[in-house]
Protein backbone atom coordinates (compact mmCIF):
# COMPACT_ATOMS: atom_id res chain seq x y z
CA UNK A 1 0.00 0.00 0.00
CA UNK A 2 2.89 2.12 0.78
CA UNK A 3 4.54 1.48 -2.19
CA UNK A 4 1.46 2.07 -4.17
CA UNK A 5 1.07 5.40 -2.68
CA UNK A 6 4.63 6.58 -3.28
CA UNK A 7 4.30 5.64 -6.98
CA UNK A 8 1.04 7.47 -7.08
CA UNK A 9 2.98 10.76 -5.68
CA UNK A 10 5.71 9.91 -8.17
CA UNK A 11 3.51 10.47 -11.01
CA UNK A 12 0.93 12.71 -9.68
CA UNK A 13 4.23 15.32 -8.70
CA UNK A 14 3.94 16.54 -12.46
CA UNK A 15 0.73 18.33 -12.05
CA UNK A 16 0.58 18.37 -8.29
CA UNK A 17 0.93 22.16 -7.62
CA UNK A 18 -1.62 22.94 -10.81
CA UNK A 19 -4.32 20.81 -9.36
CA UNK A 20 -4.39 22.66 -6.18
CA UNK A 21 -4.13 26.09 -7.30
CA UNK A 22 -7.08 25.21 -9.42
CA UNK A 23 -9.01 23.73 -6.35
CA UNK A 24 -8.09 26.53 -4.00
CA UNK A 25 -7.52 29.59 -6.25
CA UNK A 26 -5.22 31.58 -4.12
CA UNK A 27 -6.47 30.58 -0.69
CA UNK A 28 -3.88 28.06 -0.08
CA UNK A 29 -0.86 30.66 -0.46
CA UNK A 30 -2.53 32.66 2.36
CA UNK A 31 -3.50 29.29 4.56
CA UNK A 32 0.31 28.60 4.35
CA UNK A 33 1.41 32.22 5.65
CA UNK A 34 -1.28 31.89 8.23
CA UNK A 35 0.28 28.52 9.17
CA UNK A 36 4.16 29.24 9.19
CA UNK A 37 3.04 32.58 11.20
CA UNK A 38 1.47 30.14 14.00
CA UNK A 39 4.20 27.90 14.10
CA UNK A 40 6.68 29.94 16.25
CA UNK A 41 9.59 29.63 13.58
CA UNK A 42 11.59 32.51 12.75
CA UNK A 43 15.33 33.63 12.25
CA UNK A 44 17.74 30.94 14.46
CA UNK A 45 15.65 28.31 14.61
CA UNK A 46 15.21 24.88 12.35
CA UNK A 47 12.33 23.82 10.80
CA UNK A 48 11.12 20.39 9.19
CA UNK A 49 8.52 20.21 7.21
CA UNK A 50 7.51 16.67 6.75
CA UNK A 51 5.58 14.91 3.65
CA UNK A 52 6.27 18.26 2.29
CA UNK A 53 5.33 16.80 -0.97
CA UNK A 54 6.21 19.75 -3.45
CA UNK A 55 7.47 22.24 -0.85
CA UNK A 56 5.09 25.03 -0.67
CA UNK A 57 5.17 25.64 2.93
CA UNK A 58 8.67 24.62 3.47
CA UNK A 59 9.01 27.17 0.89
CA UNK A 60 7.03 29.65 2.74
CA UNK A 61 9.10 29.06 5.19
CA UNK A 62 12.56 29.92 4.61
CA UNK A 63 10.79 33.16 2.78
CA UNK A 64 9.15 34.02 5.88
CA UNK A 65 12.53 33.28 7.97
CA UNK A 66 14.19 35.27 5.05
CA UNK A 67 16.90 32.72 5.30
CA UNK A 68 18.19 32.97 8.73
CA UNK A 69 16.48 29.66 9.81
CA UNK A 70 17.18 26.18 8.76
CA UNK A 71 14.35 24.54 6.65
CA UNK A 72 14.29 21.18 5.64
CA UNK A 73 12.09 19.13 3.90
CA UNK A 74 11.09 15.26 3.98
CA UNK A 75 9.21 13.18 1.37
CA UNK A 76 9.19 9.65 0.24
CA UNK A 77 8.33 10.40 -3.29
CA UNK A 78 11.13 11.59 -5.42
CA UNK A 79 9.07 12.82 -8.29
CA UNK A 80 7.45 15.34 -5.81
CA UNK A 81 10.94 16.02 -4.64
CA UNK A 82 12.30 16.82 -7.62
CA UNK A 83 9.77 19.91 -8.00
CA UNK A 84 10.30 21.07 -4.78
CA UNK A 85 14.09 21.24 -5.34
CA UNK A 86 13.55 22.90 -8.74
CA UNK A 87 11.05 25.71 -7.33
CA UNK A 88 14.00 26.26 -4.72
CA UNK A 89 17.23 26.23 -7.50
CA UNK A 90 19.40 28.85 -5.97
CA UNK A 91 18.58 28.94 -2.74
CA UNK A 92 20.51 27.96 0.36
CA UNK A 93 17.21 26.65 1.80
CA UNK A 94 14.62 24.61 2.16
CA UNK A 95 17.10 21.49 1.88
CA UNK A 96 14.90 18.40 0.52
CA UNK A 97 15.75 14.70 1.75
CA UNK A 98 14.09 11.65 0.80
CA UNK A 99 13.17 9.87 3.73
CA UNK A 100 10.30 8.10 4.98
CA UNK A 101 8.40 9.61 7.87
CA UNK A 102 8.54 6.84 10.14
CA UNK A 103 12.41 6.98 10.02
CA UNK A 104 13.33 10.41 10.05
CA UNK A 105 17.47 10.07 8.95
CA UNK A 106 18.13 13.44 11.66
CA UNK A 107 19.84 13.11 15.36
CA UNK A 108 17.21 13.54 18.49
CA UNK A 109 16.56 17.55 19.45
CA UNK A 110 17.60 18.69 16.04
CA UNK A 111 14.74 20.94 15.09
CA UNK A 112 12.45 23.55 16.71
CA UNK A 113 9.53 22.71 14.83
CA UNK A 114 7.70 20.42 12.83
CA UNK A 115 5.32 21.28 9.82
CA UNK A 116 2.89 18.86 8.49
CA UNK A 117 0.15 20.06 5.82
CA UNK A 118 -2.63 18.14 4.10
CA UNK A 119 -0.55 14.56 5.33
CA UNK A 120 -1.41 12.58 8.48
CA UNK A 121 -4.65 11.73 7.12
CA UNK A 122 -3.03 9.99 4.49
CA UNK A 123 -0.93 7.74 6.96
CA UNK A 124 -1.91 4.62 7.54
CA UNK A 125 -2.25 4.62 11.76
CA UNK A 126 0.79 2.24 12.53
CA UNK A 127 2.82 4.68 10.09
CA UNK A 128 1.14 7.54 12.06
CA UNK A 129 1.91 6.22 15.30
CA UNK A 130 5.71 5.94 14.16
CA UNK A 131 6.30 8.99 12.68
CA UNK A 132 4.47 11.07 15.88
CA UNK A 133 7.32 9.14 17.87
CA UNK A 134 9.64 10.50 14.96
CA UNK A 135 8.62 13.87 15.30
CA UNK A 136 8.85 14.25 18.92
CA UNK A 137 12.22 12.28 19.09
CA UNK A 138 13.97 15.07 16.73
CA UNK A 139 12.18 18.07 18.58
CA UNK A 140 14.40 20.17 20.98
CA UNK A 141 12.54 20.19 24.41
CA UNK A 142 9.58 22.30 24.33
CA UNK A 143 9.49 22.35 20.61
CA UNK A 144 6.50 22.68 18.23
CA UNK A 145 4.75 19.99 16.28
CA UNK A 146 1.85 21.74 13.87
CA UNK A 147 -0.25 20.24 11.41
CA UNK A 148 -2.86 21.53 9.18
CA UNK A 149 -5.82 19.78 7.38
CA UNK A 150 -9.04 20.09 5.66
CA UNK A 151 -12.28 20.07 7.75
CA UNK A 152 -14.49 17.98 6.88
CA UNK A 153 -17.08 19.28 4.06
CA UNK A 154 -20.25 20.64 4.90
CA UNK A 155 -21.67 19.52 1.65
CA UNK A 156 -23.15 16.35 1.87
CA UNK A 157 -21.70 15.51 -1.83
CA UNK A 158 -18.23 16.89 -1.32
CA UNK A 159 -18.20 15.00 1.89
CA UNK A 160 -18.60 11.97 0.02
CA UNK A 161 -15.29 12.21 -1.83
CA UNK A 162 -13.40 13.46 1.67
CA UNK A 163 -14.39 10.08 3.23
CA UNK A 164 -13.69 8.68 -0.02
CA UNK A 165 -9.90 10.00 0.44
CA UNK A 166 -9.92 9.09 4.30
CA UNK A 167 -10.25 5.34 3.51
CA UNK A 168 -8.46 4.56 0.40
CA UNK A 169 -5.38 6.50 0.90
CA UNK A 170 -5.28 5.93 5.03
CA UNK A 171 -8.07 3.33 6.26
CA UNK A 172 -10.62 2.99 8.02
CA UNK A 173 -9.34 3.98 11.54
CA UNK A 174 -8.01 7.55 9.83
CA UNK A 175 -12.13 8.82 10.41
CA UNK A 176 -11.84 8.66 13.80
CA UNK A 177 -8.11 10.93 13.62
CA UNK A 178 -9.86 13.14 11.05
CA UNK A 179 -13.23 13.68 13.77
CA UNK A 180 -10.51 14.91 16.35
CA UNK A 181 -7.00 14.45 16.20
CA UNK A 182 -6.48 15.58 19.58
CA UNK A 183 -6.18 12.23 21.85
CA UNK A 184 -3.92 10.70 19.66
CA UNK A 185 -1.71 14.09 19.09
CA UNK A 186 -1.64 14.14 23.04
CA UNK A 187 -0.27 10.86 23.69
CA UNK A 188 3.28 12.51 21.89
CA UNK A 189 2.75 15.82 22.87
CA UNK A 190 1.33 17.94 25.84
CA UNK A 191 -0.64 21.31 25.54
CA UNK A 192 -2.32 19.59 22.68
CA UNK A 193 -5.13 22.09 20.75
CA UNK A 194 -7.07 23.11 18.11
CA UNK A 195 -7.85 25.95 16.06
CA UNK A 196 -9.93 26.74 12.88
CA UNK A 197 -7.95 28.67 9.89
CA UNK A 198 -9.09 31.42 8.57
CA UNK A 199 -12.22 30.55 6.10
CA UNK A 200 -12.97 27.48 8.46
CA UNK A 201 -12.20 25.59 5.63
CA UNK A 202 -9.09 24.30 7.65
CA UNK A 203 -7.68 22.80 10.93
CA UNK A 204 -4.69 23.67 12.58
CA UNK A 205 -3.51 21.13 15.64
CA UNK A 206 -0.80 22.42 17.82
CA UNK A 207 1.53 20.01 20.24
CA UNK A 208 4.29 20.61 22.66
CA UNK A 209 7.53 18.38 23.03
CA UNK A 210 7.93 17.79 26.73
C1 LIG B 1 -1.28 15.56 -0.13
S1 LIG B 1 0.47 15.63 -0.25
C2 LIG B 1 0.79 17.06 0.73
C3 LIG B 1 2.05 17.77 0.30
C4 LIG B 1 2.35 19.08 1.01
N1 LIG B 1 2.56 18.91 2.42
C5 LIG B 1 1.26 20.10 0.74
O1 LIG B 1 0.63 20.59 1.69
O2 LIG B 1 1.06 20.43 -0.44
C6 LIG B 1 1.01 14.30 0.80
C7 LIG B 1 2.52 14.05 0.71
O3 LIG B 1 2.89 13.11 1.73
C8 LIG B 1 3.91 12.28 1.21
N2 LIG B 1 3.95 11.05 2.03
C9 LIG B 1 2.93 10.17 2.24
N3 LIG B 1 3.32 9.18 3.05
C10 LIG B 1 4.63 9.43 3.37
C11 LIG B 1 5.59 8.76 4.18
N4 LIG B 1 5.29 7.60 4.82
N5 LIG B 1 6.83 9.30 4.31
C12 LIG B 1 7.14 10.46 3.66
N6 LIG B 1 6.27 11.14 2.86
C13 LIG B 1 5.02 10.63 2.72
C14 LIG B 1 3.50 12.05 -0.24
O4 LIG B 1 4.58 11.64 -1.05
C15 LIG B 1 2.99 13.45 -0.61
O5 LIG B 1 4.01 14.24 -1.17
Amino acid sequence: MKRFRRYYYDLFSTVYDRVIALHSKDKSARLRRFFIEKSTFGPGLKLLDVCTGTGAVALEAARYSKGAGVVVGVDFSMGMLRVARRKSMGQLFPIFVLSDVTALPFREESFNVVTCSHAMYELDPETRRKALSEFRRVLVRGGRFIMMEHTAPSSPFVRFFYNIRLMTMGSSGNRAFARDERPEIARFFKDVRLELAPGGRSKIVYGKRA
